[in-house]
């Protein structure tokens, strides 16, 4: 295990990953941990992260020099390097100099341990203000920049190692090689965090909790439920069912996967709810993106609670029928079952980050639930990050289509058309959205870009000349995005070509869309959906 200290930078996650990356498995810890309860998780090494502020700053976190006595290999990153200098009597200060972005870095130390393999001259990404003027006694200054005449500091026999820059960030060339070099060569870890390992450690743990009950699993078409549910029926068979509830806000295409593709893969018992009457009721007259997502997790919540009500139930005289007792002997109880939730690492980490960030957008995940649960929850991919669960889920053996699948809302299309719902508005997104897909495999696009949400902006209407009359009719947008964590994202460049073959398409075979328009805003300021 390798502890990442987050001093609240958004550094940590990435950090924690790129360690996964090197097969070595990975925590988060917050900064205001004591070291007492650091060395209790028996950490093989450890991380400090960057943070946002001046090691000299009121309030600014800090390290007890006891973290670095303790004998476990520390690498600290940035922020985490000057704290670390900080504490072993190296001098942090103001040099006046800040530098943020890309910069040299010199490697001038041919015996590093941490730039072992890469070249003497690289650029790496830096953000700071501060900067270590003197290491700490005994350590060796191995690269600098123009700068920043201490960018990276190490002592072997200590073992603490750290770097002005941020290793974790794609732009620094060598980053991942300097991580691994700590990890592997300075902390003298054998990385070991492999696929296999994880769905063997997850289906062992899955066993364990659920013992010899039963278990309901929601799925929702994504990646994550599909691949927790496939874990799950890996681990308990049979005795897993799962509810699919369409409540009609899905893409074409999406229902029929996971009945049929998912079905097939895994072999699991599937209960399908059709609730799409249901929903377009609630939502009939609404047009306010709050007052939508209420509707949609609330019809959920509902329409889920039957549906597990009536598993709970059927079991239970089927296990009546099977012992030829009245169902009364088998009250249908719920302590024995579980729930099955798809919740991934980063929500873990950022739930119980303490400070609240601000509420954006009221999230609803398709299986969002109720705090009066009746269920004991399982969530098999709690520790895993999106990455991860792809693996895991190619593992599975699960179809590519559902693995790979661009990230979509809970409430589904029901945040894209921007006004009411109706299903004939429905109709007509589904239709662009299909082509805009389409489009996007056949050039190949799939996999460099993070979600492309196409939104109908149903209460706007432009005149348009089609064939030789007018028309007035909806604009369609379109809304490819690149990101790593959805977190931040920027609009991606996508071809002309690809863009005029969609644009095309749409307003040719979809009636009542005559406009294509592109969204070309970064989040921020703008989020990723429109609503
Ligand atoms: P925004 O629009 O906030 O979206 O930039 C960030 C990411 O979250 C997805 N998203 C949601 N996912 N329930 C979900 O399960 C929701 O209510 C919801 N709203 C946005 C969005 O597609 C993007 O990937």
């Amino acid at each position: 295990l390798v502890l990442v200290i987050d001093f609240g930078a958004q550094y940590a996650q990435l950090i924690a990953r790129r360690v996964r990356e090197a097969r070595v498995y990975s925590e988060i810890v917050p900064h205001d941990l004591s070291v007492a309860e650091i060395l209790a998780k028996r950490p093989a090494a450890i991380i400090l992260s960057g943070g946002p502020s001046s090691v000299y700053a009121e309030g600014a976190p800090s390290v007890g020099a006891e973290l670095f006595r303790a004998g476990v290999p520390t690498f600290g990153i940035c922020y985490g390097f000057q704290a670390m200098a900080r504490a072993l009597g190296g001098v942090v200060d103001k040099t006046g100099t800040s530098e943020y972005g890309g910069t040299d870095l010199v490697v001038g130390e041919p015996a590093s341990t941490l730039f072992a393999g890469t070249a003497p001259a690289q650029s790496v990404w830096m953000s700071h203000g501060d900067s270590v003027v003197a290491a700490p006694e005994g350590f060796r200054v191995s690269a600098s920049t123009p700068g920043t005449p201490v960018a990276a500091f190490e002592d072997d026999e200590l073992r603490l190692y750290g770097v002005q820059y941020h290793p974790e960030v794609m732009h620094s060339e060598y980053g991942q090689k300097v991580l691994e070099n700590f990890l592997y060569r300075g902390a003298g870890i054998t990385p070991s965090w492999t696929m296999v390992n994880i769905v063997d450690e997850a289906v062992a743990s899955i066993r364990a909790q659920v013992g010899e009950r039963r278990a309901i699993c929601g799925l929702s078409g994504g990646v994550d439920s599909a691949v927790a549910a496939a874990l799950v029926q890996r681990a308990i068979g049979n005795r897993l069912t799962c509810v699919f509830v369409d409540h009609g806000l899905l893409r074409k295409g999406e229902a029929e996967q996971v009945e049929k593709d998912f079905v097939a893969a895994t072999g699991v018992a599937l209960k399908v709810v059709d609730a799409r009457r249901r929903f377009l009721d609630a939502l009939a007259g609404v047009s306010d993106p709050e007052e939508k997502r209420k509707i949609i997790g609330r019809e959920f919540i509902r329409v889920f609670e039957q549906a597990q009500a009536q598993i709970v139930e059927q079991s239970a005289k089927q296990a009546a029928q099977d012992e030829r007792q009245e169902p009364s002997a088998h009250s249908a109880s719920f302590s024995d079952w579980c729930l099955v939730q798809g919740t991934l690492y980063p929500d873990v980490v950022e739930s119980g980050g303490g400070a609240g960030t601000a509420n954006i957008k009221s999230h609803h995940n398709v299986g969002g639930l109720p705090d009066d649960l009746e269920f004991e929850l399982v969530e098999p991919l709690r520790k895993l990050f999106k990455d991860e669960v792809r693996r895991v889920g190619e593992e599975l053996g699960l179809p590519a289509e559902i693995v790979w699948r661009q990230p979509f809302p809970g409430p589904g299309l029901g945040i894209r058309i921007v006004g009411e719902v109706t299903e004939q508005r429905l109709d007509l997104l589904r239709e662009a959205d299909a082509i805009a897909r389409e489009e996007l495999t056949r050039a190949g696009l799939d996999r460099d870009i993070w979600q492309c949400p196409v939104v109908l902006l149903a209460e706007v209407r432009s005149v348009g000349v089609q064939g030789d009359g007018r028309t007035y009719g909806h604009p369609i947008v379109l809304r490819p995005v690149s990101s790593e964590d959805a977190m931040t994202a920027d609009w991606t460049r996508l071809p002309y070509d690809v863009l005029a073959r969609i644009s095309t398409r749409i307003t040719n075979e979809v009636r009542d869309i005559n406009r294509v328009a592109l969204d070309v805003t970064s989040k921020p300021p703008g989020t990723i959906e429109w609503e």
